[in-house]
Formats: structure tokens, C-alpha cells, sequence
């Protein structure tokens, strides 16, 4: 017998729009293929417009959250408000009534997972989040069902669209941070306030989210450690790039005996990497698991029908699996106490410097990187162009050392009076 499942569409923005159009025009295809008939029975937006230009009918439009989720004819609630406000406590009063919760939203299940499962748990119902990350690519399916039989021991990933699609623009027109930005902003992939996305706060929300489950512990998303693009310049792309370079925003989680280390940061890695050549807003996260070797899933991170796909997907699988699964780790606020977070890192790294033209200064500069431990793979002046102060540009690339040792070795250089360190970027093999 075919299964009738009820659903409920709480903002009908750009994902919550394209989840009702793609379920409204597949609901024979998914009754055909997936036995079962999935119905939208109500939507909530205050947008009357939208919900017009949508085509949404005059009964399916409710006017309260009570009224969503005290109806009986629905089964799943999809959440595509976005933020942690009224979304939460829309959300919280669905899986108090026993709806499963179906979410794109990554900022809320980061910081609020623990409470929203807890909740879920009591009420016998499901909370599912595959579009919370990298949009239509299945990376949380992925990792729950496609490659469970592995300890995954790193992840990187490009998981945000908008600092790539700058990155490349930067990288292939050599365009400067701001001029990317603003056809960023133009095309629509940046906000007209894009901290969230050039900051890295929407990266470290996803890596948050995929570390805790690719390693099967809590990562608080404040144990990411945090860089966005913002200070980028097109020169150092540019220098990384006559070095064999690419740069990317990763977001980077590794599990070893030593600890665990989740990092959100520009990132040169050598241009034949996989995902040296995930380029404008495409996103692509690179798995490493011990019985897997290395996989990589790519695809469109954001958009109305790629994350829509994302929704979906979570609702069917909802609506056509009847035990419920919760995280495979301890949910909880705070990571585990034995879990180690190693925050002093090791990493290649790129400097760039502008040194004094005098005798034996470099001598000096080397001596500084002895001294705390930092070898020196290749050391080179980078044309003849001066500063205002009339200092010549050095660029260093560094064996693998630790994030303290450079940060000592640039606040030494910086008060030596030898130069100045102008840019950092750590380096991935
Ligand atoms: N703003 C995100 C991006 C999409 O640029 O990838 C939604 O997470």
C-alpha cells in the first residue's frame, strides 16, 4: 500500500522555495519510485507575494506556528528559515509535537543540535540536516551510510561557494578581494553583508557539524579555529601560483592519536590536488578513511534546486525508514573531556616579507627562524618593486612547523627592525 506523509514548509525563501517547487513537480515521480505519495499540506511565510508568485494554495497557507504543527495531516516539518531565532523555536515546537524536523540550517544544527536531538529523542521523532551542508552534495548521507565502515582519519573540504567563486576570480583575472566581492555580490552568491561567508563562519559551522560525524565525537564549532579571506591579496595568489600553488578557503579536520584539529583558513595546496580544481561557487569535500584510502564527493553547495535536492532527499528518507537515528556520538553542548583539541598545529607555511636592502639582513631573518625552530625550504626575492619605506619583497616557504613557532618567529622579525611580515598562509601537501 502506498504511504500518504504530510508536509509543512516554514519559510519559502530561496531553499524553502525551490524545496515546495521540486515537491510539488516530482510528487508523482517520487510516488512512482518511492511508494509513497509526499503531500505539501502547509506552508508558513509571511510573504504573501511569494507565496502568490509561488502558486501556493489558499489552503495550504497557514497563518501560525500552532497551527503547522498541531495539525495531524502532517508528518515532517521542513525548516528553511535560516539563523537561530525564530527557526529554533519553530523547530523545537514541531519535535514537541512528535513532527520529524527536516532543516537546511547549518548556524542552528552547529550550535544547537544537542538540545534540538534531545527533544527529538523524547518525542520519537527525527531531526535531519543533509542540507545544512554543502548544499545538493551528499556529504552527510555520505558519512552516515556510504562510508561508516571506516575510521576517517581527515577531511578538507571547500565548503563555502562564495569565497571560492572570489578565490577563482582573484586567481584566473587576477581581480583584486574587493572587485570579486562586488561580482560576487552582483551574481547574488554574496550577501550584501558577507561576514558569514568571507569570515568563515558558515565554513566552520559545516565543519563543525561534519567532523563531529565523520569522527564520531562533539566538535563544538567554537574548537574551530577561524581565518577568512577578507586580508587575501591577488599578489600572494598570484606568488602561490608561480610556486605551484592554488589557494582555497579549507575547511580542515584531522583525528589522530595526538588529538583533534578543525581549521577554517585560506590554504595554498599544489595545483594537481583534486581540489585545486574545484573552482567558482562549486564546493567538494575530500574524505580520507582507513579502509576507503581517498574519495572526494563535488557539486553545487547553495542554489534553490541543488539544496532543495538536499531537503528532499531527507524527506524521503523520513518518510520510507521507520527507526529513527540519532547522532552516533554523546550530543552534548561541550565536546567529551578526554577528547584533545590540538590548536597549535602543524603546517607548511608561506610568508611573505618586506625586508631592508642592507648586508647580511636576510642572514638575520634566517637566524630569527632557526631560533625558534623553523626550517627553510626556499627562500627568494619577488621582483624589485619597493615599499613606501623602500623594503624589498622575500617570500619564504617553510618545512612543516607549528602555528606558535610563526607566530613568535613573525612578532620577533616584526620588532627587529630587519622587515616586516606581510602575509601568513599555511601550505597542505
Ligand atoms: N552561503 C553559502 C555559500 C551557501 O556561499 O556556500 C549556504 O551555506
Amino acid at each position: 500500500m502506498k504511504k500518504r506523509v504530510g508536509v509543512a514548509i516554514l519559510g519559502l525563501g530561496v531553499v524553502g522555495g525551490g524545496t515546495y517547487k521540486t515537491l510539488v513537480s516530482h510528487r508523482d515521480f517520487y510516488l512512482k519510485t518511492q511508494n509513497v505519495d509526499i503531500v505539501v499540506e502547509s506552508v508558513l511565510d509571511k510573504n504573501r507575494e511569494r507565496l502568490q508568485e509561488l502558486g501556493v494554495p489558499e489552503e495550504c497557507i497557514a497563518n501560525s506556528i500552532a497551527e503547522v504543527v498541531t495539525n495531524p495531516a502532517i508528518d515532517i516539518v521542513i525548516e528553511t528559515i535560516g539563523g537561530v531565532g525564530i527557526a529554533k523555536e519553530f523547530v523545537m515546537a514541531a519535535l514537541k509535537e512528535g513532527k520529524s524536523v527536516v532543516t537546511a540550517n547549518k548556524e542552528m544544527i552547529s550550535k544547537c543540535s544537542h538540545e534540538l536531538e534531545r527533544i527529538a529523542k523524547r518525542n520519537c521523532c527525527g531531526l535531519y540536516y543533509e542540507a545544512s551542508c554543502v548544499g545538493g552534495v551528499p556529504i552527510i548521507r555520505t558519512l552516515l551510510d556510504g562510508v561508516q565502515a571506516n575510521h576517517i582519519t581527515e577531511m578538507m573540504g571547500i565548503v563555502n561557494g562564495t569565497t571560492n567563486y572570489i578565490l577563482t576570480k582573484m586567481a584566473q583575472e587576477g581581480k583584486d578581494y574587493a572587485e570579486a566581492l562586488k561580482e560576487a555580490q552582483s551574481l547574488g552568491y554574496a550577501e550584501f553583508d558577507p561576514t558569514n561567508d568571507v569570515e568563515g563562519f558558515d565554513s566552520t559551522y559545516k565543519l563543525s557539524i561534519l567532523s563531529s560525524m565523520a569522527f564520531h565525537t562533539k566538535v563544538p564549532y567554537t574548537k574551530v579555529s577561524r581565518e577568512g579571506i577578507s586580508t587575501i591579496s591577488a599578489q600572494d595568489i598570484a606568488n602561490g601560483q608561480d610556486l605551484g600553488y592554488t589557494m582555497k578557503l579549507l575547511a580542515i579536520a584531522k583525528n589522530s592519536e595526538a588529538g583533534v584539529e578543525v581549521r577554517v583558513h585560506p590554504t595554498f595546496i599544489p595545483s594537481e590536488h583534486p581540489l585545486a580544481g574545484v573552482n567558482d561557487a562549486y564546493n567538494a569535500v575530500y574524505l580520507r578513511g582507513d579502509a576507503l584510502d581517498d574519495i572526494m564527493l563535488y557539486g553545487k553547495g547553495a542554489g534553490a534546486f541543488p539544496t532543495a535536492s538536499a531537503v528532499v532527499s531527507d524527506v524521503i528518507y523520513a518518510a520510507t525508514h521507520s527507526e529513527i537515528k540519532y547522532s552516533t556520538y554523546k550530543n552534548t553542548a561541550a565536546a567529551e573531556g578526554d577528547v584533545k583539541f590540538i590548536s597549535n598545529f602543524s603546517s607548511a607555511y608561506y610568508m611573505r616579507l618586506f625586508v631592508e636592502d642592507k648586508t647580511g639582513v636576510l642572514a638575520k631573518i634566517c637566524g630569527i627562524f632557526s631560533k625558534f625552530g623553523i626550517s627553510i625550504v626556499k627562500i627568494m626575492q619577488k621582483g624589485n618593486t619597493r615599499n613606501e619605506n623602500g623594503r624589498l619583497p622575500v617570500i619564504i616557504i617553510t618545512h612543516k612547523t607549528n602555528e606558535n613557532s610563526v607566530k613568535n618567529a613573525t612578532a620577533k622579525i616584526n620588532a627587529s627592525g630587519l622587515g616586516t611580515v606581510e602575509a601568513v598562509i599555511r601550505v597542505e601537501a
